[in-house]
């Protein structure tokens, strides 16, 4: 997976945004990506604080970017173009204390094209990574909501990598009907930038009626909307896991179509499921998990987990830059 996406890069190398640059994970895989050269890693953080820190960590950081928030020379015209996007919601003074803090600076180079994605969170929360994307490079036309997947990957019996997609299992926490719709037809388009053939389940305590409420309903109508909106792809549901999963559960409980037993693409009901689902397929499943990848911003901007280690932080600089 990560050839084709590396091999991308080459043909059309990119600029990167770490928000956290005196961190010895990203100093790490900074390092590595200065060596490789398909991808310019831009450290946020004072210059001597970031070569000090690389210095103790033993990582030639030798030719990146350095960019101060206290010294960026174009200050001024970013403050302004902040209060521009932020429409009357934030006054030049909060723009101007904001933009101190490497995620809202990191999130504007990327508003402003000074480069071309970001990838925070070694030390931000998720929300506090999530946030500034959401008000200032906002969702891409067309589309009404920022939403998440991740890309679960574990190597498959024939030797191929087994590639699953699932959502939202990391920014709406209860997402509406015609959210879910989004979330899938996004989700379906991320899915195969990683060469999955998206089959596509929509997951529920029910299988085709056989539990009843507000949230099988829920499922079951979104489900409908999403097929019309992409007749090309396989989409079934509301339906179990074990349905989407099991080729013999499915058939059991009268799945006929190509996604009961063969789903590749999960779209669980809300936060809940989705976070919990996919930690037990990385913890218990022995996927590595990688995500959330943010799907329907703007500009590749996305969020690392605060445990991930130099190897996950590379992986995600990778994965977001493939996505600009
Ligand atoms: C994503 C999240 C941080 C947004 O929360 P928030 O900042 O409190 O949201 P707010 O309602 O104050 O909205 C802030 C801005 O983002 C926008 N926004 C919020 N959610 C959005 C979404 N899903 N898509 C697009 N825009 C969104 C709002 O419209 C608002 O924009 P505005 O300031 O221009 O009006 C919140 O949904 C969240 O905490 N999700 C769960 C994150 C998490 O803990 N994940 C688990 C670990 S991986």
């Amino acid at each position: 997976m990560f050839r084709k996406l590396i091999d991308k890069l080459k043909k059309s190398p990119k600029t990167i945004v770490f928000t956290e640059g005196t961190d010895p994970r990203i100093l790490e895989a900074g390092s590595r990506l200065l060596a490789a050269t398909f991808l310019e890693p831009i450290l946020i953080g004072k210059e001597d604080e970031v070569h000090a820190a690389a210095e103790e960590a033993g990582f030639n950081i030798r030719g990146a970017t350095i960019i101060d928030p206290e010294k960026y020379e174009e200050m001024d015209a970013m403050v302004q173009k902040m209060v521009e996007l932020r429409k009357g919601k934030m006054t030049e003074e909060q723009c101007r204390d904001a933009l101190l803090h490497a995620n809202y600076f990191g999130t504007m180079l990327v508003a402003m094209g000074k480069a071309d994605c970001l990838l925070g969170g070694a030390t931000y929360s998720t929300a506090d990574t999530i946030r500034p994307a959401l008000q200032l490079v906002k969702t891409k036309p067309g589309n009404k909501i920022v939403s998440s997947c991740f890309i679960m990957v574990r190597p498959g019996a024939t030797g191929e990598n087994e590639v699953l997609a699932m959502a939202d299992c990391a920014v709406n926490i209860k997402p509406a009907e015609d959210e879910l719709v989004e979330i899938a037809v996004e989700t379906a388009k991320c899915a195969r930038i990683f060469g999955i053939d998206p089959k596509v389940a929509f997951l529920s305590y029910s299988t085709h009626g056989s539990g009843k409420g507000e949230d099988v309903d829920k499922m079951r109508n979104a489900c409908a909307k999403a097929k019309e909106l992409m007749p090309d792809v396989p989409v079934d549901g509301e339906m179990q896991f074990d349905a989407a999963s099991s080729p013999v559960v499915a058939r059991t409980k009268g799945l006929t179509g190509p996604v009961g037993g063969h789903a590749n693409t999960f779209i669980f009901p809300d936060i809940n499921a989705g976070n919990i689902g996919y930690k037990i397929a990385q913890r218990l499943g022995n996927f590595d998990a990688y995500g959330p990848i943010l799907l329907g911003l703007n500009a590749p901007i996305n969020d690392l987990s605060r445990g991930c280690n130099a190897f996950e932080v590379y992986s995600m600089a990778i994965i977001t830059a493939a996505l600009a």
